[in-house]
């Protein structure tokens, strides 16, 4: 089968309608995509994926009413959290009704929903009589795809077409919400600082992890991992040093000056979280692709996005 990047939204509608995978942008990473409502599309993303069937899929809507059509006893805290994020990298958990496939939600009693805040994306929604099930476009435990190319790269000739919005503006996953009750759960942190969440529902508790039954997989200790060896580190130029026999590349907030290193990424040159958050993926795919014996990659400051961020480099680093 042969891949097209495209920017053919109709087109896009067409295949999905057919039951066919489509690759669609959102502002956190790429989405493989099918029609929710339909388990051997579904099942198909999970083939391609090489992705455990226990791990469950977040559904994509693209206005409130289709929320209480998937899930059900809905806390008034989560329509809050709706209200303040949506479209935007908030997923919700909640009880999910009958119409949503088992299969989507590995069996789970709840479903995950998000509405993305990307423009072509909620144009491809507003065009189809179902919603979209969409994990990230790639491989069970890879980077995540935050480009078009990215999403080649993985799937190309698997899927029929890659739906391209242009680079991702978040580059980070949703933050996953769910609730005890009417109690917050953080399941998994991302585009969506904890902090700006806790400022419209309180306090947030904490899932805690647990590698063989994790509760988000999202939250699996192995995930969004390049091939080469990655470690996180405080001093960058220390472990440089006791490196300096290997090819090392160095993912840095904004320093840029490291003359031990064979390739330097620095995320973002004016300090801003948010820029460095967008970058992140993109630098992995690089740096993953340059050659390199061992990554070095520093740790952020741990608040806002960059909590977010070092989530990730430590998940990387397994
Ligand atoms: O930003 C995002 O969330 C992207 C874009 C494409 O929307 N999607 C994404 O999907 O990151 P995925 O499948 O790579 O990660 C979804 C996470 C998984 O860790 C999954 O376990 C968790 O959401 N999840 C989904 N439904 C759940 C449920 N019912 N209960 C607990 N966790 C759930
Ligand atoms: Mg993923």
């Amino acid at each position: 089968m042969e891949t097209t990047i495209t920017t053919d939204i109709e087109k896009s509608q067409k295949l999905l309608k057919e039951g066919q995978l489509v690759a669609i942008p959102t502002e956190t990473v790429y989405g493989l995509a099918a029609n929710a409502l339909d388990s051997n599309a579904v099942k198909r993303i999970f083939e391609m994926k090489g992705r455990p069937a226990f791990n469950p899929l977040i559904v994509h809507i693209h206005q409130m009413e289709q929320l209480p059509i998937l899930a059900k006893d809905i806390p008034q805290k989560a329509y809050d959290l709706a209200e303040a994020f949506w479209p935007g990298s908030l997923t919700l958990i909640l009880p999910k009704q009958d119409i949503v496939p088992d299969i989507i939600t590995g069996g789970k009693p709840t479903v995950g929903v998000r509405m993305p805040n990307h423009k072509t994306t909620l144009d491809l929604l507003k065009g189809l009589p179902f919603p979209l099930a969409a994990p990230s476009a790639n491989p069970f435990t890879r980077v995540s795809p935050t480009s078009a190319k990215h999403v080649l790269d993985y799937f190309g000739d698997q899927i029929p077409a890659i739906l391209d919005g242009g680079p991702c503006q978040v580059g980070l996953e949703s933050t996953i919400i769910g609730f005890d009750g009417e109690i917050p759960i953080l399941y998994r942190k991302g585009g969506i600082p904890k902090e700006a969440i806790e400022a419209v529902v309180g306090k947030l508790r904490i899932s805690t992890e647990n590698e063989t039954a994790p509760e988000a997989p999202g939250m699996l200790l192995k995930h969004y991992s390049p091939r080469t060896p990655l470690v996180v580190c405080d001093n960058l130029k220390e472990k440089l040093k006791e490196n300096s026999l290997k090819k090392v590349g160095v993912l840095s907030f904004y320093e840029e000056d490291f003359p031990l290193a064979t390739k330097v990424i620095a995320l973002s040159k004016n300090k801003m979280l948010e820029e460095a958050a967008m970058s992140l993926f993109e630098a992995l795919h690089t740096l993953d692709a340059s050659g390199l014996d061992l990554i070095l990659a520093e740790r952020f400051p741990e608040k806002g996005l960059g909590s977010s961020i070092n989530d990730r480099l430590f998940r990387a680093e397994n």
